[in-house]
């Protein structure tokens, strides 16, 4: 081995020495967020408030949605003369920490958002080079969680864009003083890190040594190619989410007016398998009865919050066509505490979906068994499911491999 080999060797070796590694994001978080219901303006006490009375009565905190996250805008637009970031006093008459202690007293958390360069997307102040006093101010807040995002980084162009296509150097390097400070602040407070670089670096590959979770991807833009193009690349990368550190394949998007009734079931069904933190981007005042069933489905969420933490993949059933790059293969799998999940998403075409037990990865040791399917309830015991799926639709089947050993449906 040549000594600059040793050294890489040495360097990764300290670096996963250094990783979050704290007990927190054991399991994808779940939650709601401020951007995708009314972006800037829906960054206030108000909606906050608003938002975790929603959460106790329509039973969604029962069912393990706990961060409030409020997103970009929730700041003035400069420091105060000491440096400090300034909540927005329109928004926050009564400043941050009177909500969040409302938040903490109702046993939900509560999330902001930050920025690694020296503005945040919608401009207002970034935290580079501030890192250790935001952090202060986050941990006398009580914040419990902070998504971090990636715009005005450094850039080979001056001035910096909001976008830079030209970075200089790796994101990572954008990362660590934040990862820092949050990890020297955690014997005060522990901070979920939501590491928002767009899935830059192969954000994957490095993400568990620097957050506890992180997206993969740009925006969600509430439309099928959006999900589309999140939900297809998860497949690719469901090895690097396990307890402390999960892909994060973006808010959820249910609701909005660009996907119909059967693409909100696919895009909740597919973000609970893969594993990706569930956090809700839409207004719970205007919500629908068909995506309040979905968010309540308490089977997907016990799936995306099974102890293991195993992503699901694609995989390729005797006689299937092979994937098709940026299209949503139709069968999944992955591996759970007391089973294996299946998933059947009708993405390219509706029709009749087949397996056979026998093809899934992680069901080879016997021909029958236990099943039951998440979305219209059904069940059985046998050597595989078959189920018409419209287009867009999804069946979510969850086989146990534990019958006898005190686990039944
Ligand atoms: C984007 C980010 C979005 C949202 C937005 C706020 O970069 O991906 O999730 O946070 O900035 O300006």
């Amino acid at each position: 081995m040549s000594w600059k080999s040793v050294l890489l060797l040495c360097l990764s070796i300290l670096e996963f020495a250094s990783g979050l590694n704290d007990g927190v994001g054991l399991k994808p978080h779940m939650g709601w967020s401020s951007w995708n219901v009314a972006q800037c303006n829906a960054a206030s006490a108000k909606y906050a408030l608003d938002t975790a009375d929603k959460f106790i009565s329509l039973g969604l905190k029962d069912l393990g949605y706990e961060y409030i996250n409020i997103d970009d805008c929730w700041s003035t637009k400069s420091r105060d003369s000491s440096g400090k970031l300034v909540p927005d006093p329109q928004k926050w008459t009564s400043g941050i920490k009177a909500v969040v202690d409302h938040i903490h007293a109702k046993g939900l958390k509560f999330g902001l958002y930050g920025c690694a360069g020296d503005k945040t997307c919608a401009g207002y102040p970034g935290s580079e080079g501030r890192e250790k006093s935001d952090v202060a101010q986050l941990v006398s807040w009580g914040v419990d969680l902070w998504k971090y995002d990636n715009c005005y980084t450094p850039c080979q162009q001056s001035p910096r864009p909001q976008t830079c296509q030209n970075p200089v150097g790796n994101t990572k390097q954008f990362y660590a003083p934040m990862r820092d400070a949050i990890i020297a602040a955690s014997t005060q407070r522990k901070i979920h890190f939501n590491l928002c670089n767009w899935g830059r670096d192969n954000v994957w590959t490095w993400g568990a040594t620097y957050g506890h979770s992180w997206r993969m991807s740009i925006d969600n833009w509430g439309d099928w190619p959006s999900i589309e193009r999140i939900g297809s690349s998860a497949a690719d990368i469901s090895n690097y989410s396990s307890p402390g550190g999960f892909n994060d394949l973006d808010m959820l998007y249910l609701g909005s007016p660009k996907i119909n009734a059967n693409q909100e079931k696919l895009h909740f069904a597919l973000w609970a398998i893969t594993k990706s933190p569930l956090v809700l981007g839409l207004d719970l005042n205007t919500i629908s009865n068909h995506t309040l069933a979905i968010i309540r489905n308490k089977g997907l969420i016990d799936i995306n919050q099974d102890s293991l933490g195993k992503a699901a993949t694609i995989f390729r059933p005797a006689g299937a066509a092979a994937p098709v790059r940026g299209k949503i293969y139709p069968y999944w799998a992955g591996q759970l505490s007391d089973g294996v999940v299946i998933g059947l998403a009708a993405g390219t075409a509706g029709g009749s979906y087949k397996v056979d037990f026998k093809d899934v990865p992680g069901l080879k040791g016997q021909t029958v068994y236990e099943w039951k399917e998440m979305y219209t309830g059904q069940g059985g015991t046998g050597t595989g499911v078959s189920f018409e799926i419209g287009l867009y639709d999804m069946r979510v089947v969850k086989v146990l491999t534990t019958v006898g050993q005190g686990t039944s449906f």
